[in-house]
């Protein structure tokens, strides 16, 4: 298969204008085999006509969807950017809870955005299980979602290898999780926790409905986007918060850059972003 720059760029502008996601001119092989892949099953030869089949055949994006399955990048793992989840539980989520129970609200809603397969959702629910005092008085709940479909099924089975969970405290693996042969899977009540639901970033429509949250955790999330719908998401995200919620980025995004509606909090060595 031959994709030419020109091609190239066709499919990098529709990816970006459906999804956020910005692929450099470096990422041409990376995309070509992915893009060489979906062609094959459907028995497709020429890029042109996959692009066509794209723009014009596949009206409710299904085959758009098999593709972005193989370009997002789902790296994660458990308990992922320690010393900032210490900073969560010991601090922020503090702070919050102590605010509600004064104003007699016992609700924690958790927004975990660009979720991939389940790590950093499950890392929540298990913290907020050793957090919350006592547990029974509180109602959390965790949105965990992605665009991804695939990652998505795999997170909603909470079945995980030695890889997933190899930073998890030895006591949170006796307590939270049942082994098998075949690895991890976590306990009942830390699965009903969290709900998946699968959701575009840039899609303003689906966003919505998702309601206010206290945090928000999108780590490792906008390092694929660029300034523009970093901008945009980062946006959607200071209007889902409650005044005095947290937004948590990963150790190499900022939001100053893009966003100077967040007060820069340092807790614990960790800039957070703070609404209000
Ligand atoms: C590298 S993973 C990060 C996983 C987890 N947050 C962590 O830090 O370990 C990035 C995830 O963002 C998702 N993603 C990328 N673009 C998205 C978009 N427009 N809407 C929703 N999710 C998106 C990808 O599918 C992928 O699963």
């Amino acid at each position: 298969m031959n994709l030419s720059m020109k091609n190239f760029i066709t499919f990098r502008d529709l990816v970006y204008d459906r999804c956020g996601m910005r692929f450099e001119a470096k990422k041409i092989y990376f995309v070509k085999k992915r893009l060489a892949s979906r062609m094959e099953a459907l028995d497709l030869e020429d890029v042109e006509e996959y692009l066509r089949f794209l723009k014009f055949r596949d009206p409710k994006r299904d085959e758009f969807q098999d593709l972005l399955n193989l370009l997002t990048t789902n790296e994660t793992y458990m308990f992922r950017e320690f010393e900032q989840l210490a900073v969560f539980a010991e601090e922020c989520l503090d702070e919050v809870c102590k605010r509600k129970a004064q104003a007699g609200d016992n609700r924690v809603r958790i927004w975990c955005a660009g979720c991939s397969t389940g790590e950093e959702a499950y890392t929540l629910a298990i913290i907020l299980m050793e957090m919350l005092e006592p547990f029974a008085d509180w109602n959390p709940e965790i949105i965990a979602t992605d665009i991804d479909t695939k990652v998505l099924a795999k997170a909603r089975k909470a079945d995980y290898s030695p890889r997933s969970v190899k930073d998890v405290p030895d006591e949170y693996l006796d307590e939270y999780f049942l082994t098998s042969d075949d690895g991890y899977q976590l306990v009942r009540p830390v699965k009903n926790l969290i709900t998946f639901k699968h959701l575009n970033l840039m899609d303003n429509g689906q966003l919505s409905s998702a309601g206010q949250f206290d945090f928000i955790f999108c780590r490792n999330v906008l390092i694929y986007f660029d300034d523009a719908s970093r901008k945009e998401v980062v946006g959607h995200y200071y209007e889902h918060l409650i005044q005095g919620g947290f937004l948590f980025l990963g150790h190499s995004e900022s939001v100053g850059r893009i966003s100077t509606a967040f007060t820069l909090r340092k807790m614990g060595g960790m800039i957070v972003y703070q609404k209000g």
